[in-house]
């Protein structure tokens, strides 16, 4: 069992897992270790089970548990926290044998999640997945009441009191699927309204943590909440950016992806991040310092496969190495992804990269502006006014024969001011 000592008064946690080799229980655990941190937890302990399966009653074996129940007394545990999903059997006996509270890997995610949504979309699916989460556990809360009671007379409201809290929940699930329905519709409007404005938008995605939001800010100033801590960002928020040719892009931060999402949170999650589907770039950012770097990559690639209809990605992906300036860089890293066209290495800590990084997103979006000089005879200022109007000017400049500009304008704009374009 490892031991850390700090001094914060915190709520104090065990970590325990079951290592079944479904999966790599170390590297989860590091995770929900991350997450119970997320969640406000001073992290005392972990520990770790192998076994074939989890114990049907009780999640581990019994030695395990008596060792658990020991070191909960001594080290004064206020959670465990189990890197499962627990059944209510499961908790209500751990519980009891070892006398702390016990939660879910579930629990503890949707707790983060419901901590940070921000969106109304993204609050109201919260709360349909916890709701949906805790509905066939309220049976295991309506069995202890009656225990609590303990014995004849106590049975019978307590599961009069279930059957109403249940009735509750069924009906406030209902209400939600409605309201999330009619912010689904006006959440389509918005893009059809995007679009028919020829709005170009580019989504950042990527694991969690792997500094989308610190990106997000060093692109636009955004002001975007950023945080060493695992889903700082729940919903997507845009921004304004403006490309070094001139053209105007929404750049759209989702939240961040993970790995053995709990199925409740699916929908949840995949609502965020249609906005990637919608868009015409993605940006999937990766931690090139983070070992998990590659796996990374690959569960955020299989989870925006997943999003689009026929299975393949039909919008371009651009893969960004952020936290080069880190030691283990990604220098080191053989990149599978070395065309400078798909991957670029940056560091959005200290800027480095963010030029290539622009550049690329320059050249994987359709052209749409170009940058021109114009020499424009002083007759003709109402093509300055629309100039101003619908593109950008970066200089002006009156000279004897007119007034000399350096500006971005529409494409399709150029043929009207041709004849004024010098060099
Ligand atoms: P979620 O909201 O959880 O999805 O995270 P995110 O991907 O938006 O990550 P965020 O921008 O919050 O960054 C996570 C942590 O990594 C923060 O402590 C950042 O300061 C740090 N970080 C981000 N980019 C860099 C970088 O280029 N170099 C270094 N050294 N740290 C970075």
């Amino acid at each position: 069992m490892e031991i850390n000592n700090t001094d914060e008064k915190k709520e104090r946690a065990l970590l325990i897992s079951v290592d079944t080799g479904r999966f790599n229980a170390d590297i989860s655990l590091k995770e929900l270790e991350e997450l119970a941190k997320t969640a406000g937890a001073e992290v005392v302990g972990t520990s770790v089970q192998k076994r074939p399966t989890p114990e049907v009653a009780t999640y581990v074996g019994t030695g395990f548990l008596y060792d658990i129940t020991r070191f909960c007394e001594h080290s004064e545990i206020d959670l465990i926290i189990a890197d499962d999903e627990l059944t209510p059997i499961q908790i209500r006996n751990l519980e009891d044998e070892t006398n702390t509270r016990v939660i879910d890997r579930t629990t503890l995610i949707l707790d983060i999640f419901a901590g940070r949504a921000r969106s109304k979309e993204g609050k109201l699916q919260i709360e349909l997945a916890q709701l949906k989460y805790s509905l066939p556990r309220l049976t295991g809360k309506g069995v202890s009441l009656s225990r609590l009671g303990g014995g004849i007379g106590t049975r019978g409201p307590g599961e009069t009191k279930l059957e109403s809290d249940k009735r509750h929940i069924r009906r406030r699930i209902q209400n939600i699927k409605e309201e999330l329905d009619k912010v689904k519709s006006r959440r389509d409007m918005l893009h059809e309204r995007r679009k028919k404005n020829g709005a170009i938008s580019v989504a950042i995605v990527g694991y969690t943590n792997a500094g989308k939001s610190t990106l997000m800010n060093k692109l636009t100033d955004a002001g975007v909440l950023q945080e060493d801590k695992l889903f700082a960002t729940l919903d997507p928020t845009a921004r304004k950016l403006v490309l070094p040719n001139g053209q105007q892009i929404m750049l759209i931060d989702t939240v961040g992806f993970i790995s053995r999402l709990p199925h409740q949170l699916v929908d949840a999650f995949r609502s965020t991040l249609e906005e990637a589907t919608y868009a015409d770039l993605i940006l999937n950012v990766c931690d090139a310092s983070s070992a998990q770097c590659y796996d990374n990559i690959a569960t955020t690639n299989s989870i925006l496969t997943s999003l689009f209809p026929d299975e393949s990605i039909s919008v371009p992906v651009i893969t960004v190495f952020n936290k080069c300036d880190l030691s283990h860089s990604p220098s080191a890293i053989a990149f599978p992804f070395a065309d400078a066209k798909t991957s670029v290495k940056i560091s959005a800590k200290t800027g480095e990269g963010i030029d290539d990084l622009l550049l690329a997103i320059q050249n994987a979006l359709p052209q749409t502006k170009k940058r021109v000089k114009l020499l424009i005879p002083f007759s003709k200022g109402s093509i300055i006014n629309d100039i101003r109007n619908d593109g950008v000017i970066h200089s002006e400049e009156y000279t004897a024969d007119g007034t000399v500009i350096d500006a971005t304008v529409d494409i399709v704009y150029l043929n009207r001011i041709e004849e004024y374009i010098v060099n």
